[in-house]
């Protein structure tokens, strides 16, 4: 199984392009001839990479402003992806945030929840059937090491991970033979906007800097991935050992261990 061609009718949703994996992620499918629907809230940000693409990579270039932490905007963008034909579905927009979780903004654990979840659930469940009814395209689901085990001071985001994690991984082995593919990307440290986004300033500390890995370097191995329709991604080393030890290790561990490290996040 492959990616299905571009073709000029055909497009590549990609949610959270303006910055970091999935402006990444844009540009590359964008050198390989797909066309494109951007989706994020940043408009300045999507126009001005919408238009970069088009120009450089000579594609049609969309853009889709939408807060998909939000059920009423997400349905007008799912209600239309139910009736294009949409080659790449990547589910890439998440956050995160870090504390305990009473002490944390509840609207904000809410939205999370929404975003990093609940609308990779809704946009999958609006593309599906026409994939398969296709019999071509594939979905990229970006969860995070942060999903295999638990994550006492990253509860929320580790538990919206878990189910990205698991969602992938089923739909990929439920999807064997319709000609239609799903990978999850399950990054570890990638230099983005992500620290910005939680508002912490200290993560970078927590990993040396060699270990991280570039949204650039997390895009082309997701890509590759999609195109050998690979069950599961996990771009740098530091990533593919916290993948074994969260795995693999006793989760009795595991919990105690990261309620320190996170401790650390501020
Ligand atoms: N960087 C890492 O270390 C790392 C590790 C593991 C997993 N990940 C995952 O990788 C994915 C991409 O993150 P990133 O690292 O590239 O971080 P990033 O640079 O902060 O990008 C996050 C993207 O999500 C979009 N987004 C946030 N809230 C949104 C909302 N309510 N509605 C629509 N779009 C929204 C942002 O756009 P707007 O703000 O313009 O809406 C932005 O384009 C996330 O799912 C993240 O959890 C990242």
């Amino acid at each position: 199984m492959s990616l299905p061609p571009p073709t000029p009718r055909n497009r590549a949703v990609i949610t959270g392009a303006s910055s970091g994996i999935g402006e990444a992620l844009a540009e590359q499918f964008a050198a390989k001839g797909y066309s494109l629907i951007l989706v994020a809230r940043r408009e300045d940000r999507l126009a001005a990479l919408a238009d970069r693409l088009a120009e450089q990579y000579k594609v049609t270039a969309e853009i889709r402003v939408c807060d998909l932490a939000d059920p009423a905007a997400r349905l007008i963008l799912a209600a239309e992806l139910s009736t294009l034909d949409v080659a790449i579905l990547a589910n890439n927009a998440g956050y995160a945030t870090y504390g305990d979780l009473s002490t944390l903004d509840r609207t904000r654990e809410l939205r999370q929840v929404e975003l990093n979840a609940t609308a990779v659930h809704h946009l999958t469940l609006a593309v599906l059937p026409g994939m398969l009814e296709r019999k071509a395209g594939t979905i990229l689901i970006t969860g995070s090491t942060a999903g295999n085990q638990p994550g006492p001071g990253n509860t929320t985001y580790a538990a919206t991970k878990a189910f990205a994690n698991t969602f992938a991984e089923s739909l990929h082995s439920e999807l064997s033979g319709t000609g239609v593919g799903c990978t999850l990307l399950a990054p570890g440290p990638v230099r983005t906007e992500f620290a910005e986004a939680a508002e912490v300033s200290n993560l970078d500390k927590l990993v040396p800097g060699p270990l991280w890995v570039s949204a650039e370097d997390a895009a082309r191995q997701a890509i590759d991935g999609l195109e050998r329709n690979k069950r599961r991604v996990v771009p740098g080393p530091f990533a593919k050992a916290q993948t074994l030890g969260g795995l693999y290790g006793p989760r009795g561990v595991a919990g105690p261990l990261l309620r320190r490290v996170y401790r650390k996040v501020k």
